[in-house]
This record gives C-alpha cells, structure tokens and sequence, in this order.
C-alpha cells in the first residue's frame, strides 16, 4: 500500500504566473488538503472531499495554518553563513574584507561540513526547502554542500565558484583547473537523488576571459546544468568590467561572447542593465535572480522588478546569504517589496509568493517539479503560522481575506512564522527519510 499523508490547513494555488496572468490566477481555500502519496502530491482539494476519497490517509490538520511550496532560494553563498552581517563596506571591499578571507577556510573539509550542516538546518527553519548556492573554489567545499542536502534528502543545486584574478592567491583556480574541477564535480554529483550542479564562475572581475571560455565550453557540453554568475550589482563593478574587458559592449557581453548566456543561466543582482543587456537576457531566456536584501544592505541599488516583468523576463528571488542580510524568504519578500515601492510599484502579496516558490523554480528551470501546491509535484512544503508574534496576530485578526492575512507574515514574519517544513512530504521534525 502507498503511504498516503493528507495535510489539512488553508492552501493557496497557483494556476498561472500572477505577473502575466493576474492576481485570479491564485486559488485560496480556508479549509483546504493536499493529498501526499510516496512523497509526491497527489491531489488538491477541499479538506472534507479528500477526506472522504481518502479514508485510510495519515491526516494532519494545521488548523488556520497556511500550506505553501517550500520557499526556493535562487541564488545564495552557504560558505558566506558565519560572515552573514558585516558591517561597514561596498561590494568590492566587503568581498575583500569578509568574504575572501572566510572562504578560504573551505579548503578544510571538517569546516566546509560544519558550515553546511549549519546553513541548511537554519535555511530549513526559515521553511527554505531548495537553494541555489555559489561554494568555494575548493571541491571540498562543494561535496560538504551536495553531502549534507543528500543527508537531508533536499532537491539543492551548487558548484564550485571558479576565479582565476583579481582574488587571493590560495582563491584562485586557472581557466584549465576550473574547467577540469567543474566537469569532475558535475559528473559526481548532477543527478544524483535530487541534486543539480551548476556551472559556476563567480563574476567577470574574477575571470580572465580564458576561464569565462572554458567555463562556456563546459556549459555548452552539459547545457542540462544550469550556470549562475554575478551580473551588474554596483556601478564602480560595472565600470571596473569595462575596463577589464575593453573588447566587451557591456558586463553581460563578457559572459555572452564567451558561451555564459543561454536558457538555464542565472544573473545575481542584474540591477544596472543597458537596454541592449535586456534585450539580450530576454532573447537567449536568461534569468534574473533579484537580492533585495543585498542590494540594499552592500548598497548596490533597486532592482526594476516592474520594468523587467513586464517585458516577460524571467525572473526569480533570493537571499544572496551572506552579502544579504537574513536567511528568511519572509524577509527577502518584505525587502522587495520595499525596494519595488521605492521605484513606485505595490507588489501584491500573491506576486511576492509566487516569486518565492514558482517564479524562482522557473528561473530554476524546475517549475515541473517544485514550487507549486499541484499533483505531480514533489511535496516539499512550508506552514505558516499567520499569527506567530502578538504584533503579527493583532494586524492579521482583523483581516478581511487571505491577502491581508498574509502580508502582515510576509513583512514582519520570519523563522517563528514557520510552523512546520516537510521534504518530499515528511516532517523535518521527524528527521530526514534518507
Ligand atoms: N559578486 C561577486 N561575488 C559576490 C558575492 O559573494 N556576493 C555578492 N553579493 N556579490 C558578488
Ligand atoms: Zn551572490
């Protein structure tokens, strides 16, 4: 017999994409179920109608307790966890200050796994069930990260962030290293359980255009992997590219001329875009991966989520740990928010959801598996608890639909907001099933 587990609580579904589609694209039931079986949702419906069709389920009745996808977090550096919060620098110096010196420890596997263990047991309370993560330039840093989400069953993608200048000498890798590290990486780990690699050169100021090309061959014989960079986050990076790059029309071209644009890339921050950049991200189907926390904490500027959206772009959502500022997808959906009001725009709660969990599978290129409540999909899933602090309650008590319930979480709510997180339908209160 399958094991069968029926959750019970408030659901919200996604039919579409409520930036195309509108916001009627959401369904809210107050009392609704989302059936599992062997790990996958089977059904979705009224709480009482899947009871009936289902009399033998395990039930577990979360009460007002909002059921979502897992939040999924497109773009993020779990080695950057303990530097999470340093005061004090722009890009540039805030890499050179924090966040080089840390990564340096990862050449030391016990370290590389303490670190792991600790970033996804705090992602997972935060109810973040998949990461996009940059590692280090050791290899050892990327198993400790492929290890620990295979531990905890996760659907994780990673890869060994590649630099050959402009980083400290025990930092850097060349263009061959690079390109043979990342291919024996993605051999051992892509596809494995739920595990994805992702071709990784950090950004165009730690590249030579050698490693950009090599890393683009390797991209062009796996173009199943996805590839994640850094693209156009502060204006003094952007002019420094230009200087390295002369022959380049703008930063994005340093990655196009060299095979790095293509359907499966992913582009961290893209805030200071040229019309040309934009145009070309939409034509070769890159995604954008928006850090609203980090652009505002290392003050690199406001992300033009309307703009963007509106021409079609593919775009999804992220932490950027640890040049961001919280672990939460609560609070990163509450900095887009802000951000995207400071360039005049109101992002409805069902817009900044969807950004959390569909729109960052499909920047992913996984929205056929993850980050929607639909038969088929994998059931990893996130409770929220719309009341988890007094000021929290007394705001969402007096709301009048699903909406103003939720925003209320979405802008003060944080890890005491999540009630209950399940990989693949299980509990992690249960421990991991693998
Ligand atoms: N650009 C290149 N590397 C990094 C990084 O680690 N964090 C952020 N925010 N931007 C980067
Ligand atoms: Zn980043």
């Amino acid at each position: 017999m399958a094991e069968e587990i029926l959750l019970i609580g408030q659901t919200l579904c996604f039919d579409g994409d409520p930036f195309h589609d509108g916001i009627e694209t959401a369904r809210h039931d107050a009392r609704g179920g989302v059936l599992v079986r062997d790990g996958i949702i089977a059904e979705i419906g009224t709480a009482d109608d899947l009871r009936q069709a289902h009399p033998a389920a395990e039930v577990v009745d979360y009460g007002e307790g909002l059921i979502l996808p897992g939040f999924i977090d497109a773009h993020l550096h779990y080695p950057q966890t303990a530097i999470i919060a340093s005061w004090g620098k722009r890009l540039i110096d805030w890499l050179n200050t924090y966040t080089f010196p840390e990564e340096i420890a990862f050449s030391d596997p016990a370290h590389a796994r303490e670190i792991a263990a600790r970033f996804f047991d705090i992602s997972l309370a935060n109810g973040t069930t998949t990461v996009a993560s940059y590692c280090t330039i050791h290899s050892e840093s990327v198993e400790a990260f492929f290890e620990e989400a295979q531990k905890r069953g996760l659907r994780a993608v990673g890869g060994k962030t590649c630099m050959d200048r402009n980083a400290p000498d025990a930092l850097r890798d060349t263009a061959q290293s690079a390109y043979d590290d990342s291919r024996a990486l993605l051999e051992r780990w892509h596809g494995v359980d739920r595990l994805c690699y992702a071709i990784t050169p950090r950004f165009a100021p730690t590249s030579t255009r050698e490693q950009l090309e090599a890393l683009g061959a390797l991209w062009g014989e796996h173009p199943e992997c996805p590839m994640q960079t850094h693209l156009s986050e502060q204006t003094d990076e952007v002019a420094w590219v230009s200087g390295l790059f002369p022959e380049a029309r703008d930063y994005l071209d340093t990655y196009e001329r060299a095979g790095l644009l293509g359907p499966g890339g992913l582009y961290g921050h893209a805030i200071h875009l040229s019309d040309r950049e934009r145009g070309a991200l939409k034509e070769h189907e890159g995604a954008l991966v928006h850090c609203p926390t980090s652009n505002t904490f290392i003050g690199s500027g406001l992300f033009d989520m309307d703009g963007l959206t509106r021409e079609g772009q593919i775009v999804g959502l992220a932490t950027d740990t640890g040049g961001g500022s919280s672990f939460s997808m609560l609070r990163t959906m509450a900095a887009a928010y802000e951000v995207a009001q400071l360039r005049g725009r109101a992002l409805h709660p069902a817009e900044l959801l969807w950004l959390a969990t569909a729109g960052s599978a499909r920047a992913l290129r996984m929205n056929d598996r993850i980050g929607r409540l639909a038969p088929g999909y994998e059931a990893d899933l996130v409770v929220l608890d719309l009341g988890s602090t007094p000021a929290i309650a007394q705001r969402s008590s007096r709301a009048s639909d699903v909406w103003e319930a939720v925003f209320p979480t979405i802008m003060m709510g944080d890890d005491r907001a999540v009630r209950d997180v399940r990989i693949m339908g299980r509990s992690v209160e249960q421990g991991f099933a693998v």
